[in-house]
């Protein structure tokens, strides 16, 4: 099994996040990949057995380019794929105190065109234990991918981390 994992960063949290996750997985998993840095172009995300996305949310509020990061610019590009059944996860960084209204908002935009694009999405979580006050990546009751809270909220990152990815690791099949 190859699991990419890939992601957009800023300041580099979102890259230290998929670090761990890396650490949980193993060699089912690839080196986290920067999305700057494959050329505008996802289609090597057709030869994956899965695909781990990680994005931070930027543009506060915004109902479109949410993550400030290269992934707004791969958006369309990943909804024309053909990703059929391939199982996605997304997990986001996001402030819950600073931005309690918009809380990991860019998930719910990547987890669309992956969506679009016919991925079968996994990863989905509670609720509980986050302390927000709005999410647009709430559907159906739950988180649709794995919200982490470096800001506010470090000391839960670890325990967060290694409880995803053992679900990850159920319903991916690694
Ligand atoms: C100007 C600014 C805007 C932000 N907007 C949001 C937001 O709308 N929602 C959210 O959950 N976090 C928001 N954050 C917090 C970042 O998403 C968080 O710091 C994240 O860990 C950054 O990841 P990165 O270091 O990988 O870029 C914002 C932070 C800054 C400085």
């Amino acid at each position: 099994m190859a699991i990419g994992i890939y992601f957009g960063s800023q300041t580099g949290k979102t890259e230290m996040v998929c670090a761990k996750i890396k650490s949980e997985l193993g060699d089912a998993a690839t080196d986290p990949k920067d999305v700057s840095e494959i050329g505008g172009d996802p289609s090597q995300f057709t030869e994956m057995d899965g695909i781990i996305c990680a994005i931070p949310t930027w543009n506060t509020g915004e109902e479109q380019n949410r993550s400030g990061t290269a992934w707004d610019d791969l958006l369309e590009k990943i909804g024309e794929l053909d990703l059929k059944g391939k199982p996605v996860a997304i997990c986001g960084l996001g402030d819950a105190a600073g931005y309690a209204d918009n809380f990991v908002d860019a998930m719910e935009e990547l987890h669309r065109y992956f969506e679009k694009a016919g991925a079968k999405m996994v990863g989905y979580v509670s609720t509980d234990g986050y302390n927000f006050t709005g999410s647009k990546s709430v559907i159906n009751g739950k988180f649709c991918g794995l919200p982490v809270d470096e800001d506010s909220e470090s000391e839960h990152t670890d325990d967060r981390v290694t409880q995803w990815c053992s679900q990850l690791k159920s319903e991916m099949g690694l």
